[in-house]
């Protein structure tokens, strides 16, 4: 979690962790405002990361989505940007949305450059936007997608 902010993590049990997915899997709302995906390596079925869309506003035809490779041999090799593909493309048309967002620390230069590489346009900076646990300011960095059907995107 250190590129995303927590150096120390999110000080959760594991025990915290199953209860929220429990609720998130057991909720069978279609058109759930939030919900995480595992990223599974097919080739032994080993999870490696997550990807999340959250704030779904179907009125607005948009949300916000994240993506984490937690298995830091995984990182690095295209699966990001893969997986993030795959799911861009789920969600325009899942939700017939107009334009999905992202947002990253400009520090985290990994993630700055995949979602410029996936057609992500920077819309704003907010300097000093998020303070971490250990008190330390950063700039966080705002992008947007147009979906590739109505004329944007990658
Ligand atoms: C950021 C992250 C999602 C990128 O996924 P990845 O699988 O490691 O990246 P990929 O191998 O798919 O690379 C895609 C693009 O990302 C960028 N990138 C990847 N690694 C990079 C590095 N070490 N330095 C700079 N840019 C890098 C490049 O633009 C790359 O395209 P290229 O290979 O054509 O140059 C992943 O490293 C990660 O989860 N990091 C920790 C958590 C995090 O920062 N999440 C995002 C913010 S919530």
């Amino acid at each position: 979690m250190a590129s995303v902010g927590f150096r120390k993590g999110l000080g959760v049990t594991v025990a915290q962790l199953e209860q929220r997915f429990a609720g998130e899997i057991n909720d069978p709302d279609p058109q759930r405002d939030s919900r995480r995906y595992v990223i599974v390596d097919l080739e032994n079925n080993r999870p490696i990361g997550e990807l999340a869309y959250g704030e779904l506003d179907l009125e607005q035809g948009k949300c916000r989505v994240g993506i984490k490779i937690c298995e830091l041999d995984y990182q690095g090799k295209g699966y990001g940007w893969e997986s993030m593909t795959v799911f861009l493309d789920y969600l325009f048309e899942r939700f017939k949305l107009k334009k999905i967002e992202i947002d990253t620390l400009a520090d985290n230069v990994r993630a700055y450059n995949l979602y410029k590489k996936l057609g992500f346009r920077e819309t704003r900076i907010e300097k000093g936007f998020w303070t971490d646990p250990d008190g330390n300011a950063h700039d966080v960095i705002f992008m947007e997608m147009e979906n590739p059907a109505l004329g944007g995107g990658r």
